[in-house]
């Protein structure tokens, strides 16, 4: 389609796009659909002959949109939110008609040159060293996948030829993280053939943060048993509590014992362009790999992921391979020589809009206004005697947990709260464990979320716990 007709159908999702904004915050965050409702709308054979797009964008209506859980809610604060702005949208649209597959630098220099160059406003951005190189991916299970490898193949030699299988030069190979870390760290593990055996839990303070003596006496006793420690992950911004482990004394170890050290910051990343919040990175800088994630908590729409790291060559020996067909001459850099993907989707040009179009002045004044409005949401429930606080909140997420009416148990009480507040349909907010508890998380980060959405879901909180209360 060429022309007018692109040009009235451009113009015709643009409308969509505009409605659906105006309509979500009067729709349920979580879709009122059960498993198969979605599925049952949708024919089962693909259309022989093509329809216009009013009819598809009817049935985006009518069968999809039931079905949606909208990220893009201002009452969405679950998990961590996903959000999108202006730039992104726009950003995407137009990255699938320039249609960019920058694997090799001719393949796209504009594509290999802007991602390069949004890595480092990125790395301007959060303030670290210029020694930090990058990339973008798709998310932060694959960046963390990606540094391990280049881990494994620094402290076991040869394994790109060699493999691990049956090698009587090399024992298991180990990753230790807290206890709080995401589970992409073990799902690394697992898929670089460390099994979840050699994946170390360090025990946590009463801060949730990493002990670092715990950590050194598990790496010398697996060194002791002929264990090869590969990776230490430290983690600023847990995806439970946002606690954040000890950095400067965790690379310390890392330096002293020559093992790799990742930060996942997938999260809390961004936040390093707050200089009021510099503190919390405190040795983030010493990191081999660092992993930030913009469509997290930058409000880039999903997928983002920024792996940075140190030793360029270090990140290339795991995977890099030129078969004929994809040899060139160009002395051009080739992302298809760092991770899994050959191809790669044109991601950068979101960032470069969004810097455009928010400037990091904006995107500072965001995460602050996030800041701001968790810290307000932790001193109403500690002001109130029905709620109490779990765990510190340094960064836009507040762990908490209702007090239950005397005799009821607090567990069982909670998990009842969250699915009254969630069947409520105003707000989404999940829930994860504090030493055993069961605790409500509620996540600041929507880029459509104002203080009035907070307010309403610390109403709506309240509100279900006297309506449960007097039941
Ligand atoms: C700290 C942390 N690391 C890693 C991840 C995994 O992120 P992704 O979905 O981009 O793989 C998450 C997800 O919430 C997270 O919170």
């Amino acid at each position: 389609m060429s022309g007018n007709g692109f040009l009235d159908d451009a113009a015709r999702a643009a409308r969509w796009i505009a409605s659906y904004r105006e309509s979500m915050a009067s729709l349920p965050v979580l879709p009122r659909v059960k498993p198969g409702d979605v599925a049952a709308g949708l024919p089962e054979k693909p259309p022989e002959k093509p329809v216009p797009l009013e009819s598809v964008l009817s049935d985006l209506e009518d069968v999809i949109v039931p079905g949606l859980t909208h990220w893009n809610h201002p009452g969405f604060f679950a998990y961590f939110c996903s959000s999108s702005t202006d730039a992104g949208v726009l950003a995407e649209f137009l990255a699938a008609e320039l249609n960019q597959n920058a694997m090799l630098w001719r393949t796209s220099p504009a594509g290999t040159e802007l991602e390069q160059r949004m890595v480092d406003w990125v790395r301007r951005f959060v303030g670290l060293p210029d020694a930090f190189d990058g990339l973008i991916l798709d998310t932060a299970s694959s960046s963390s996948f990606t540094a391990l490898l280049a881990a494994r193949e620094q402290a076991v030699p040869d394994v790109r030829q060699r493999g691990l299988a049956g090698r009587r030069d090399v024992g298991p190979c180990v990753l230790y993280l807290s206890a709080e870390a995401h589970s992409s760290m073990d799902k690394a593990a697992m898929a670089a053939g460390f099994g979840l055996d050699q994946v170390r839990h360090i025990p946590v303070d009463e801060n949730l943060r990493m002990v670092p003596a715990a950590l050194e006496s598990a790496i010398r006793a697996d060194r002791d048993a002929g264990l090869i420690p590969v990776m230490v992950c430290a983690t600023i911004g847990t995806t439970s509590t946002t606690s954040v482990d000890p950095v400067r004394d965790i690379s310390e170890i890392c330096e002293r014992m020559g093992i790799w050290l990742h930060v996942d910051a997938a999260y809390a990343g961004p936040a390093a362009a707050l200089p009021e919040k510099r503190e919390e990175f405190e040795g983030w800088e010493r990191a081999d790999t660092i992993v930030l994630n913009p469509h997290k908590w930058m409000s880039t729409p999903i997928d983002c992921s920024i792996l940075l790291f140190r030793d360029a060559a270090a990140m290339r020996r795991p995977l890099a391979l030129t078969p004929e067909y994809l040899r060139s001459d160009e002395d051009g850099s080739n992302l298809m020589d760092i991770g899994l993907s050959l191809g790669r989707r044109f991601r950068a040009l979101k960032l470069w809009f969004q810097f455009r179009m928010e400037g990091a002045e904006g995107l500072r004044e965001r995460l602050r206004r996030h800041i701001a409005l968790a810290g307000e949401l932790a001193g109403w429930i500690e002001a109130d005697a029905r709620f109490e606080v779990l765990a510190p909140h340094p960064f836009s997420l507040v762990v908490f947990q209702a007090v239950p009416p005397r005799g009821a148990d607090p567990d069982e009480w909670n998990r009842r709260l969250l699915e009254a507040v969630n069947r409520d349909g105003r707000v989404f907010l999940s829930h994860t464990a504090v030493g055993g508890r069961f605790a409500l998380r509620l996540a600041v980060g929507s880029a459509r979320g104002t203080e009035a959405s907070v307010i309403e879901a610390w109403h709506i909180l309240k509100d279900q716990y006297d309506q449960m209360a007097a039941d």
